[in-house]
């Protein structure tokens, strides 16, 4: 295919004005992001991928360099979405220049279109530093696991006093130049206030059907990460039970040396 005939990617500013809800999911490695690129506007590689790919229990441990690594698998596996790569722990909050500095750096070794960070007014001025300097921002509001510690674990977020502040929280990223956000976790009409307030997409993850769009974690939503399942998620299959099934049919088939069988072999059946 020429480089004229392939399908153009998604870009931030074709997302922002996209008719339709944006369908975003995460995607870690090339394989899946094959699989999600045809159905998807945007692929997040989220710092989600310290717990789902590497067993930790929240995503404070992991490093721009795991970014790096599964940023450059997903923009090798995919062709039309965008590719957003979530800016890790510690790696962003010092100061506008150390967000800059990384970010440049994972745009620049990945490939990708965009970056997305967590934090409301707190982060405003770190995001209008990358935005003028030529760097597309997603925001992320609402339940932020980078804070986790400080939130007092994985909770909803938006009731009473804390639903103005997620506002807040929302009208500073927007000002500050992102060109979406990301809800995440928030008391339905709170969500909702919002996605009717902003000029910028809302990506819902537990907050709204009016969001501009919704994004979910794949392996969530196919039923591959069993250790907890947000009430959010709705599992569309069941493929760790179908893993289950397939991985115990070659263990029998091993053990019992039906596997491999004379076709599966060179030179038991093949005619010279
Ligand atoms: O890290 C991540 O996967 C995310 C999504 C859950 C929005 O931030």
């Amino acid at each position: 295919m020429s480089k004229h005939q392939m399908a153009r990617r998604h870009t931030p500013r074709s997302l922002a004005t996209l008719q339709t809800p944006i369908v975003a999911l995460t995607a870690y490695t090339t394989p899946m992001a094959r699989l999600l690129d045809p159905h998807c506007d945007l692929l997040l590689v989220g710092d989600s991928l310290g717990m789902v790919v590497y067993g930790m229990d929240s995503t404070l441990a992991v490093t721009p360099d795991m970014m790096a690594a599964h940023g450059q698998a997903v923009v090798r596996g995919s062709q039309k979405a965008c590719v957003a790569v979530d800016l890790p722990f510690g790696s962003y909050q010092e100061s506008p220049q150390q967000a800059f500095r990384v970010a440049a750096d994972l745009m620049a070794r990945t490939g990708a279109g965009c970056v997305k960070l967590e934090g409301g007014r707190e982060m405003a001025s770190t995001i209008a530093f990358l935005v003028e300097r030529g760097i597309p921002v997603i925001g992320h509001i609402g339940l932020k696991p980078q804070a986790v510690h400080a939130h007092g674990g994985f909770r909803t977020v938006g009731r009473g006093a804390e639903a103005a502040q997620v506002m807040e929280d929302a009208l500073a990223v927007e000002q500050a130049g992102a060109f979406a956000v990301v809800i995440e976790s928030t008391m339905e009409p709170v969500a909702r206030a919002i996605a009717a307030k902003l000029t910028i997409p809302t990506i819902g993850i537990g907050a709204s059907p009016t969001c501009g769009g919704q994004v979910l974690v794949t392996e969530d939503l196919l039923g591959l990460f069993p250790d907890f399942t947000p009430r959010f998620v709705r599992r569309f299959a069941e493929l760790g039970q179908e893993v289950d099934r397939a991985v115990a049919a070659y263990a029998a088939a091993v053990r019992e040396r039906s596997f491999p069988g004379p076709d599966e072999c060179v030179g038991l059946t093949d005619t010279p």
